[in-house]
């Protein structure tokens, strides 16, 4: 998407380096994952909101007509980074569970007692249509400020017709890539989740599918069990949606293995998965989307993600960002984690948050790597060697962040 005033060309000349995951077919796997070109002294020259050339300086040739320039001495060149998995439309906030849990409040046993998730659900329903747009703006920006430049967001805090169809929109208004959420939590209104999915599946799935992409189910105990998560899935299938799950958080119930079966896009934490689910993750073409935010503050395993790898499976990276589990906006955080505690390489953990994340979204033949053709999405680190976005942890390292050939944030 180019903005009206964009500029029609725009080159960051004299980058210390410019850094985009190798080529090679998405999803990355093995040891395809990690590799890394780097372009020492180099430039990235966009048009239209498109890659057009990226190169050493010494090959840049005169450029006739019009550009704009922007002097990339000291800082280092990256793709926009790709956020695949949010929970950005919410309102309120869970700072008092916090301290609950800080004080030795187990997470679920908080939603059983009815907080939790539900306790977001009745935020985002007083909150209004407005209050959502707000709210989804205000997290879009916190977002792009960390150098995310492409996002998705789920729904799944109303769980009425109305507050999730608002929820949607409030997404894809602000750019973001809306995916539905109705099987998070069984709303108090309901007696079971049965019911729940008989009301969601006829008064809400025909217009959630004109607007969302995909749709998501939270399987797990306490929430969605298998057969649940499997009529949801195959109702939003035949709606013309992609598929994707939260499974194994908490505990393994055969969300891998009906992700396989229905082919799902994405198995999304993985915190509980053992040997089997691995291996079978690794025989398919389902990605392992990996939320190491949220085991952190759970206080849970982290997803065997050296595992997973070097089984085979496809796995990217994402926030998890959300007001309970994952209040933490920054994929640069979320990218030292990968590399301190899931014993990924820096290179892997940057194919996970950018090729890998755009596959999940459908994306990766348009964005993720700093190639001609891309969308001119760019990060441009305060650093002159890349690795700093997961070395620095929490770092204000992010300098510029560039959307569609336009410089959309400095630090
Ligand atoms: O992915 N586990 C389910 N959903 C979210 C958390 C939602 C919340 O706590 O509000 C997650 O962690
Ligand atoms: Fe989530």
């Amino acid at each position: 998407m180019t903005s009206a005033d964009a500029p029609a060309r725009l080159l960051v000349r004299d980058l210390d380096q410019v850094v985009t995951p190798a080529s090679g077919v998405a999803p990355l796997r093995g040891a395809d994952l990690g590799r890394v070109d780097v372009l020492e002294g180099a430039f990235v020259l966009c048009e239209e909101g498109r890659i057009a050339d990226v190169g050493q300086m010494a090959d840049l040739g005169v450029l006739e007509g019009e550009v704009e320039e922007l002097d990339g001495r000291g800082l280092c060149a990256l793709p926009g980074l790709v956020d695949c998995h949010t929970h950005a439309c919410f309102a309120g906030d869970r700072a008092a569970e916090f301290e609950l849990r800080a004080r030795g409040a187990g997470y679920e046993e908080l939603h059983a007692a009815g907080g939790g998730i539900l306790s977001t659900v009745e935020a985002t329903r007083a909150a209004g249509e407005d209050g959502l747009r707000e709210a989804v703006q205000r997290h879009r920006e916190w977002m792009l400020h960390a150098g995310t430049t492409t996002f998705e967001a789920k729904s799944g805090y109303g769980l009425d017709r109305d507050t999730e169809l608002a929820s949607l929109f409030a997404i894809k208004a602000e750019g973001g890539i809306p995916t539905w959420l109705g099987a998070h939590a069984v709303p108090p209104e309901y007696e079971n989740a049965d019911s729940y999915l008989d009301f969601a599946l006829a008064e809400v799935l025909p217009e959630a599918a004109q607007i969302a992409e995909a749709a998501d189910v939270f399987l797990e105990r306490g929430a969605f069990d298998r057969d649940q998560a499997r009529r949801y899935l195959e109702a939003c299938r035949d709606a013309g949606l992609a598929l994707r799950l939260h499974g194994d958080q908490f505990s393994e119930q055969g969300a891998i293995q009906l992700a396989v079966e229905l082919g799902a896009g994405s198995v999304d934490h993985l915190e509980a998965t053992r040997d089997e689910g691995v291996r079978t993750l690794a025989a398919s073409e389902v990605v392992g989307v990996l939320l190491p935010v949220a085991a952190l503050v759970l206080g849970r395993p982290m997803p065997p993600a050296r595992a997973l790898v070097d089984a085979g499976a496809a796995i990217a990276l994402a926030t998890d960002f959300n007001p309970g589990s994952a209040f933490c906006e920054s994929l640069p955080i979320v990218m030292s984690l990968a590399c301190t505690q899931l014993g990924l390489s820096p290179g892997e953990a940057l194919g996970a948050a950018t090729v890998n994340a755009a596959h999940v979204l459908g994306r990766a033949d348009r964005i993720g790597r700093l190639a001609p053709g891309y969308d001119a999405d760019l990060v441009l680190l305060a650093a002159s060697d890349w690795r700093h976005l997961a070395y620095h942890v929490g770092g204000e390292v992010v300098s510029v962040v560039v959307q569609a050939g336009r410089p959309e944030w400095r630090r």
